[in-house]
């Protein structure tokens, strides 16, 4: 945080607290945190509250839910499904991911098939030069005059190219280059992307245009990431995945016009991303074999169920303190399950390292998957396959007892669909419809060993 005088008006402002002040402090006098202050401009707060009369329209809640909000559709199926439907006119979305995953090449496809459909659109790239983009729009075939490309980091000049162009849709790649003439601190800076990103929001609304602002996750916290931004966005979508592997989920997080937990399923390819639109035989390896420490589960993120492999592998430890390694899955979690087994099972798993894996480079982010982790672990402990072609649905509790899930049937009817023919799931488990599969309810995972295992 620069310190230096400014020949324009700001204060300073706690983030913690929000205490304010007009010089910058190091310590926060009211809350005690340190280095929490950034700079903001001042607001003229001279006028009264009763001078003017505002254009401010009181209106009836019958008559705004009668509003219908008009959307428009990006035509790539994942990245609809994942916004709600489509963008929303006037919409602040913020694209966070890590640097290199692929959120230029998603931005600039998005925007070829919105030029496509006549949509005018103004992409500013702060951080890469008019070729580079040049170059990635050769090799994704994004080809239209619709699309007005932008070089440049400051945004006075930005907001007059968009009153000059007054473009449908606004693309800024990314929001922590783009700096503000107006505050002294460096473009990156808490200071500079929040008052950049208000700038944005204030266009977005008052000029309806739909914005997509692209946010590096960063790990070192010299550059603010996107959840500096979450709270002021209309939507928050990320986009992950394992650099290395191919596979990237765009995974909706917030948004104020739609539901969120939706995904959407890409690969990264030579020509950019392609969609996936069947996920769950992607993450499936299809055979008959028995496989030691492997078992089918169903992720339900938003209303689709994503089926995946869960991998384990129980070592004997070489070292004091065993390992628990996981990847896709909240180590605490593995550790609860861990503690239910050894308790409620007695295995002794306290002297070997175990490894969890999702496969295909998913993250569980709900707690239907824990019945399946656990009897993966169970099949490597014990070196016992589990039966084939067989799903596991449910959640752990504490005292070993399997416990229900929201949208079991539907996790059964992927299951079904894709050529399963066994679930177990809580023998709490209503209501469900007709089924081919075989159904074992299962009461506590002690019962479920017996009889997968034995
Ligand atoms: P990029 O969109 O630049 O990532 P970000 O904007 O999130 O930093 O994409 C980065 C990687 O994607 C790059 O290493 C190359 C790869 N890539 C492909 O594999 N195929 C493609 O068609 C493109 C454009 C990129
Ligand atoms: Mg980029």
């Amino acid at each position: 945080m620069s310190r230096s005088k400014s020949s324009k008006k700001t204060k300073f402002v706690c983030s913690n607290c929000g205490y304010e002040s007009p010089k910058w402090l190091g310590k926060c006098p009211n809350c005690g945190a340190w280095n929490s202050f950034v700079e903001v401009p001042v607001e003229d707060s001279k006028k009264g509250w009763l001078v003017e009369k505002s254009g401010v329209e009181l209106k009836k809640l019958s008559e705004v839910m009668s509003i219908r909000r008009e959307r428009i559709p990006v035509g790539i199926g994942e990245v609809d499904r994942v916004l709600g439907g489509g963008i929303v006119p006037g919409s602040l979305i913020l694209i966070g991911g890590d640097p290199g995953i692929g959120k230029s090449t998603l931005l600039l496809q998005i925007a070829g098939k919105l030029a496509q459909s006549g949509k005018k659109i103004l992409y500013v790239t702060a951080e890469e030069s008019l070729e580079q983009v040049g170059d990635r729009a050769k090799r994704l075939g994004v080809e239209s005059d619709n699309i007005y490309v932008l070089a440049e980091s400051e945004m006075k000049t930005i907001i007059q190219q968009i009153e000059e162009v007054s473009p449908d849709i606004l693309f800024v790649d990314s929001i922590q280059t783009v700096y503000h003439p107006d505050l002294t601190s460096a473009p990156g800076s808490v200071s500079q992307v929040r008052e950049c990103a208000a700038e944005f929001m204030r266009l977005a609304k008052s000029r309806n245009i739909a914005t997509f602002l692209v946010g590096h996750v960063t790990k070192d916290g010299s550059l603010a990431g996107p959840r500096t931004l979450e709270h002021m966005v209309d939507a928050v979508i990320y986009l992950e995945g394992e650099r290395q592997m191919g596979l990237r989920i765009l995974r909706s997080v917030k948004n104020r016009f739609g539901s969120t937990n939706e995904i959407g399923v890409f690969e990264m390819e030579e020509n950019g991303l392609v969609e996936v639109t069947n996920p769950s035989s992607h993450f499936l390896t299809h055979s008959d074999e028995k496989r030691i420490g492997v078992a089918v589960i169903a992720l339900l993120e938003g209303v689709r169920p994503l089926l995946v492999e869960v991998q384990a592998l129980v070592a004997p430890s070489t070292f004091g303190v065993p390992q628990r390694n996981t990847t896709g899955f909240d180590p605490r979690r593995l550790s609860m399950i861990l503690a239910v087994l050894e308790i409620i099972t007695g295995y002794s798993l306290r002297n070997s390292d175990i490894f969890v894996n999702i496969t295909g480079g998913l993250k569980i982010t709900e707690s239907g998957g824990d019945l399946g982790i656990a009897m993966s672990i169970v099949s490597a402990f014990r070196r016992v396959p589990l039966p084939p072609k067989t799903i596991f649905i449910g959640e752990i509790g504490l005292g070993g007892e399997i416990r229900h899930v929201k949208g079991i049937d539907r996790r059964i009817n992927e299951a079904e669909r894709l050529g399963l023919e066994k679930a177990y799931i809580p023998v709490t488990a209503h209501k469900l419809q007709g089924s081919k599969l075989e159904i074992v309810k299962v009461k506590n995972i002690e019962e479920a060993i017996q009889l997968c295992v034995g």
